[in-house]
C-alpha cells in the first residue's frame, strides 16, 4: 500500500477525481492526507466527508518561504508519503523542499508545457493565438513548471473562447489526465531517464 499526500489551495476538483479514482479502481494506495496552505480551501470539506485526514499549514503564519516549506515538510512527512501530489497548490516551493521529494512529487499545470509556465495560462494561450491548449502532468524540479513531463492532454482553442470557457475545457481533461498519471506512478510504471519520463505500458502489471 503506497501513501499519497495531496496538497491543495482551493477548490480541489483534481484532488476529488484522484480520491474517486483511487476508490473506484481500488488502487494499492491510500490517500493518507489532504493538506492545504489556506484554511478556507473548499476541497478540505470533501476530504473530511470522505474520511481523509486533513491539515492546514497556513503560509501566512510563516515569516519566510523557507520556514513555511520546513513546516509543510514536517506535516507531510508525518504521513510517510510515497508520493506527494500538487493539485492546484498555488505556492512556489523552495529548492530544498523540492529536493527532499525528488522523484516523488507530481504537479498538474494547466498548459501544454513548455508553453506558459506560471500563472494565467488560459489568458496567455488566448493572447498568443495558439490553436491548441491543454494540461501537463510533470515531476517537480527546482525550476518552476519545468520538470520531466509524464503526460499531456490537449483541447482546441475555439473562436469566441474566454479564459473561463477555455479553463473549463482544459479542466475536463485534467480530471482524466491526473488520476491516470498518478496510477502509473503507484503501479511503478514511471522511470526518469536523461530528464525524460518513460511510461511502461506493458501489461505485466
Ligand atoms: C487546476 O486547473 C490546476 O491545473 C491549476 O489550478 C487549478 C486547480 O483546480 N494549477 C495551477 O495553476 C498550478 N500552478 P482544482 O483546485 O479544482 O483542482
Amino acid at each position: 500500500m503506497k501513501n499519497i499526500v495531496i496538497l491543495i489551495s482551493g477548490r480541489g476538483s483534481n484532488m476529488e477525481t484522484v480520491v474517486r479514482a483511487a476508490q473506484a479502481e481500488q488502487w494499492p494506495a491510500r490517500i493518507a492526507a489532504v493538506i492545504s496552505n489556506r484554511p478556507d480551501a473548499l476541497g478540505l470539506a470533501f476530504a473530511d466527508e470522505h474520511g481523509i485526514p486533513t491539515a492546514v499549514v497556513a503560509n501566512k503564519e510563516y515569516p519566510t518561504r523557507e520556514a513555511f516549506d520546513a513546516a509543510l515538510r514536517d506535516v507531510i512527512d508525518g504521513y510517510r508519503p510515497d508520493l506527494v501530489v500538487l493539485a492546484g497548490f498555488m505556492r512556489i516551493l523552495t529548492p530544498a523542499f523540492v529536493a527532499h521529494y525528488e522523484g516523488r512529487l507530481l504537479n498538474i499545470h494547466p498548459s501544454l508545457l513548455p508553453h506558459f509556465p506560471g500563472l494565467h495560462t488560459h489568458e496567455q494561450a488566448l493572447a498568443s493565438g495558439m490553436k491548441e491548449h491543454g494540461a501537463t502532468v510533470h515531476f517537480v524540479t527546482a525550476e518552476l513548471d519545468h520538470g520531466p513531463m509524464v503526460d499531456q492532454a490537449s483541447v482546441p482553442v475555439l473562436p469566441g473562447d474566454t479564459a473561463a470557457t477555455l479553463a473549463a475545457r482544459v479542466l475536463v481533461q485534467e480530471h482524466e489526465l491526473y488520476p491516470r498519471a498518478i496510477r502509473w506512478f503507484i503501479e511503478d510504471r514511471l522511470t526518469i531517464e536523461h530528464g525524460k519520463v518513460h511510461v511502461d505500458h506493458s501489461t505485466k502489471h
